[in-house]
């Protein structure tokens, strides 16, 4: 299905690589699965031409039936073997083939012989450090490449994280950014090149810690039901909660998150205790229990279709390791208003202490860590995990004073960010101010959170 219509080569650009403005009006997608075919789905209804290039022309097939009919008048189509060369005719070429350093590595060392210059590049990686794939690459590519980090699915997600390696331009940072927003329609967060980002950072420990700490109220009786819904809108978080958010992604996904996190945390980061899954999550991976996607097999939970048609739901019993029958959950008492429950004197009330404001104080940790501020993070939880609040948002709402003395009432050190609010004597991470909304640095100046935020 190749278009010839759009078979002109555009002349190399000539002028200098460090000033030129960088426009993006064209898309290579390589890689034409979930996420590439989603890229070069958005990009073709943002009126881009685009080139899907994969293994086989089959793969190559498969993806585009994401693009809608309207836009394949805008889509060429090769395979990487025998049509690289077209890249060569487009503005952002966009690696999203499977996620293996080596595999990446070796296309990035073809695209980097093909590529026009004043072309910009990149990686959809969802963990693999850049620095780590333009190790020993030209300088060329150093300048010009970034990870564009899309979720999934493309078309719905707004979050879109953009990581510059330390060589990568300003222009060509500017160029993705501009991209991202206007023609995209997405939220780009601009994030640091740390292992998972932000978004995934935070939000997988989130998921992970919280299969651990979950243990002793389980074993004192909690159901999962009533888990996932202390864990959900109460605190902001969509309904699905732990178990729910974990049974969408599949215990696959979280397993190889947990390994790919125990080898690239940095050290002494809280994250390492819970990068295995405990034992009765480990025995469903290898049961093939692994979510959703396992169908009958289920995960934390799941839906049995009888003869005639009709649909039950059952709950897979993390402590009998039994399927039961779905229960009510238990918020008797439990405050309704936004984040209430916290700080209420209940084993609820622990629960969301111990597993959602725990996540808040990790995010508390990381600030400059994986980002210059925390505009970036919030925005990065609320577009990819759909929280109503990021973190410190929900810190703020939370009454971070309220929060330092729990912290120092259970011997607890506070974590950077609301150490430095402390010493700078504010009561809040985001102000009013007569010039609009501004934010908490992790130097302690208040600065304007800027309108793209
Ligand atoms: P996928 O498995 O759906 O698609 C990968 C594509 O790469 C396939 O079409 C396959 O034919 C092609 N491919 C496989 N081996 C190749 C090779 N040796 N050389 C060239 N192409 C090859 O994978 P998906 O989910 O689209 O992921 C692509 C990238 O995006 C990965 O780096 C992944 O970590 C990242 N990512 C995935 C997300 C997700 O939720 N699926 C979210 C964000 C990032």
């Amino acid at each position: 299905m190749v278009d010839t219509f759009f078979s002109v080569i555009d002349p190399p650009h000539t002028m200098c690589r460090m000033s030129e403005q960088r426009t993006i009006t064209s898309v290579a997608v390589i890689g034409c699965g979930t996420m590439g075919a989603g890229i070069a789905a958005a990009s073709a209804a943002a009126g881009c031409r685009v080139l899907m290039l994969d293994l086989t022309p089959e793969a190559v097939e498969r993806g585009l039936s994401l693009v809608e009919p309207d836009d394949r008048h805008l889509i060429d189509t090769g395979t990487i073997d025998a049509d690289l060369a077209k890249i060569a005719e487009y503005d952002w070429v966009c690696e999203a083939i499977v996620e293996d350093l080596d595999v990446k590595r070796d296309l990035f060392r073809r695209v980097e012989t093909v590529r026009r210059t004043g072309s910009v590049v990149s990686s959809n990686t969802s963990g693999i450090p850049l620095r780590s794939i333009t190790e020993g690459m030209p300088q060329s590519l150093r300048a010009d490449i970034a990870i564009t980090h899309f979720f999934n699915p493309v078309k719905v997600m707004k979050l879109f994280e953009l990581v510059p390696g330390a060589e990568t331009t300003d222009a060509v940072v500017d160029a993705f950014a501009s991209f991202g927003a206007n023609e995209l329609s997405k939220g780009v967060v601009h994030a640091k090149d740390t292992v998972n980002f932000i978004g995934n950072r935070i939000g997988c420990y989130f998921m992970l810690a919280g299969l651990h700490r979950a243990k002793p109220y389980l074993a004192d009786g909690m159901s999962q039901e009533t888990i996932d819904a202390v864990l959900g809108p109460l605190v902001g978080l969509p309904p699905t909660g732990l178990y729910g958010l974990i049974d969408l992604i599949g215990l696959d996904v979280m397993d190889l998150v947990g390994k790919n996190l125990a080898v690239n945390l940095p050290d002494g980061d809280a994250g390492h205790a819970f990068t295995s899954f405990p034992d009765a999550e480990q025995r469903m991976l290898e049961r093939g229990q692994l979510g959703r996607k396992a169908r009958d097999k289920g995960g934390f939970g799941r839906v049995l279709k009888s003869d005639d048609g009709s649909k039950s739901k059952e709950t897979f019993d993390l402590v009998k390791e039994l399927w039961r029958a779905p229960s009510a959950p238990d918020l008797d008492g439990v405050p309704t208003e936004l984040g209430d429950v916290v700080f209420h004197d209940s084993p609820q009330g622990r629960l969301a202490w111990d597993l959602f404001a725990d996540t808040l104080l990790y995010a508390a940790s990381l600030v400059p860590e994986i980002a210059d501020d925390i505009a970036n993070v919030d925005n990065a939880i609320r577009w990819g995990f759909n929280w109503k609040k990021g973190p410190f948002e929900m810190l703020d709402h939370l009454g971070p004073a309220r929060v330092r003395e729990r912290l120092e009432a259970e011997g607890r050190v506070a974590p950077s960010m609301l150490a430095v609010l402390a010493r700078e004597g504010g009561e809040t991470f985001y102000r009013e101010t007569a010039d609009g909304r501004a934010m908490l640095m992790p130097d302690g100046s208040v600065q304007p959170v800027p309108a793209t935020h």
